[in-house]
């Protein structure tokens, strides 16, 4: 029986799907929830033959979603804590290991590698069609060494949670020294990772801008439904669960049943902490005086002037407030849980999102169809499901500019090329979406090769015509400021991989 990759809501106990749960790697449909990992960077050295036997050996040690599920009982019933081991190939893996190309998963990002920026993209959203050479605006030769180098393989070591993590560090170490020495021969560590989970007061993952991260991910299983239900809105104005086709694709020559494994985007992300928080404050104070403008032009007593402070200028830039908040629904932070269960139906002209804000850009939550007419279900297929980590120092306030932090970007998707390159170039990049004057994601987005990054423009009047600034004034003088926020995000390397099944790494041995 071929599985059904439109089923979503999925129940662990369900025996039809025990197969598929113990052949699929973890991390995919749910997150390995550890906030401690080590990606370690692998390429093979030994003869296809060897390194087959090694990979098929190393197939029991891949965490499944059985597995992660096992684990995830055992540390809620008794504490105990475990290591979740992903095992990712890159297309030169695939090659090393003596498989064909067009035998391997046939993605053409895939198969042409991040370091390659010669082949051409499908980006374009209306069905031209039309082909675009590094959608990315990649410099492969900036990268730091370590990605520079090929790269045939990722491990994903994880364990330990922040409430609970007491030597986590160290037995990371002992796991990679493990891995290290059992690969010997076989393959050899070329770059590693250490990637760490940092959490706020209220035990929220949060990046280094200081906003929770991994919020709104597409759902699978039925727990995860059931805490969007409760906690988090539910889904009458937005649906956050996904059917298994956006993130799995059958392994090539695998069982239709139960051998299934999905893309992984993998890219290491500076984050400029110092010159985020400036670019925030600048622009906060230039909303504050421009408010004040058009609040004398309007003949407004200012007996309380408009004051915009980070806070609001990095809920502009996110979409959401550092609590998670979203600014299409709220013009102040104050909820909790972490809301999901919103659009941006009532705020059509971006005065309180605005269309560049990080999470209209990424997700615009039906804006295409509103705006183009595009079908709900188009849009939504593009969706990315994010599994990444932070790195480097904790400090969300250092003084020096690019420190060594940032984000070890990581997402599944069925289709690199259509989801991940499509939302990064047709959305983050592009600085006429959604519509002329948008400009760039001024988290993520990167001007095109022969472009500058043109201003964006700032609603300076939450929820016009009803928000909190609303009142008599001169329609001709503009109701936002414009201010060009970019380049605190820098690419520093990564590669694609795929996470076949653990059945396909098992018949790497025959
Ligand atoms: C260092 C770089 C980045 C930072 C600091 C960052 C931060 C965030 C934050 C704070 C959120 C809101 C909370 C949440 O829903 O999880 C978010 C959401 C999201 N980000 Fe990023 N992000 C980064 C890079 C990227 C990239 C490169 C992409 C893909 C092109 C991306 C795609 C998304 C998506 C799809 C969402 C969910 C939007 C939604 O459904 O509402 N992010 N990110």
């Amino acid at each position: 029986m071929t599985l059904n990759l439109t089923m979503s809501n999925l129940d662990h106990g369900d025996p039809n799907l025990a197969g598929l749960f113990d052949a699929l790697q973890g991390n995919i449909l749910k997150s390995h929830g550890r906030d401690h990992s080590r990606h370690v960077f692998l390429r093979f050295t030994a003869t296809p033959e060897a390194c087959r036997a090694w990979v098929a050996g190393f197939a029991d040690q891949v965490t499944s979603v059985a597995g992660q599920y096992a684990q995830t009982c055992a540390y809620r019933d008794s504490g105990t804590r475990s290591l979740f081991t992903g095992f990712l190939l890159s297309a030169t893996g695939y090659d090393a290991l003596g498989v064909a190309r067009p035998d391997q998963p046939n993605d053409p990002a895939f198969q042409a590698g991040m370091k390659d920026v010669t082949t051409d993209y499908d980006t374009r959203p209306r069905g031209d069609h039309h082909r675009t050479p590094n959608p990315l605006n990649d410099a492969p030769n900036e990268w730091e060494d370590g990605f520079q180098t090929r790269i045939d393989a990722l491990v994903i070591l994880a364990s330990g949670r922040k409430a609970d993590s007491d030597g986590a560090e160290e037995l990371l170490e002992e796991d990679l020294g493990k891995l290290t020495d059992g690969a010997r021969g076989i393959a050899e560590v070329v770059h590693v990772e250490k990637g760490h989970a940092m959490r706020n007061d209220l035990g929220q993952v949060i990046e280094h801008f200081g906003n929770p991260d991994g919020v709104s991910n597409p759902a699978f299983m039925r727990p995860e439904l059931d805490r969007i239900r409760r906690l988090r809105g539910g889904f009458d104005a937005y649906d956050g669960s996904a059917p298994l086709g956006l993130v799995l694709l059958r392994d090539p020559g695998g069982d239709d049943d139960t051998d299934y494994g999905s893309y992984f985007v993998y890219r290491k992300l500076q984050q400029n902490i110092a010159g985020y928080r400036r670019k925030c404050r600048e622009l906060a104070e230039k909303m504050t005086e421009a408010a004040t403008v058009l609040r004398e032009a309007a003949g407004e007593v200012e007996t309380d002037p408009p004051a915009f402070d980070e806070e609001y200028t990095n809920a502009l830039c996110v979409g959401r407030f550092r609590d998670g908040t979203p600014i299409s629904d709220y013009a102040a932070p104050g909820t909790t849980n972490l809301p999901n269960n919103f659009n941006f139906d009532l705020d059509v002209r971006g005065m309180r999102c605005p269309f560049q804000a990080h999470i209209r850009k990424t997700n615009p939550r039906t804006d295409t169809h509103r705006e183009f007419g595009a079908p709900q279900t188009v849009e939504f297929s593009r969706r990315i499901v994010r599994r990444g980590i932070s790195y480097g120092a904790e400090d969300l306030n250092p003084t020096d500019d690019w420190t060594d932090a940032g984000l070890l970007f990581l997402s599944c998707q069925r289709s690199i090329e259509y989801q991940f390159i499509f939302m990064q170039h047709a959305w983050s990049n592009n600085q006429m979406f959604i519509e002329r004057g948008s400009g760039l994601d001024p988290i993520c987005g990167v001007a095109n090769v022969g472009e500058t990054a043109a201003p964006q423009r700032w609603p300076i009047r939450w929820g016009i015509p009803s928000g909190s600034l609303a009142g008599n004034y001169d329609a001709s003088t503009p109701d936002y400021v414009d201010y060009t926020f970019d380049d605190v995000v820098r690419m520093r390397g990564g590669e694609y991989f795929h996470a076949p099944s653990r059945n396909t790494l098992r018949r790497m041995a025959d």
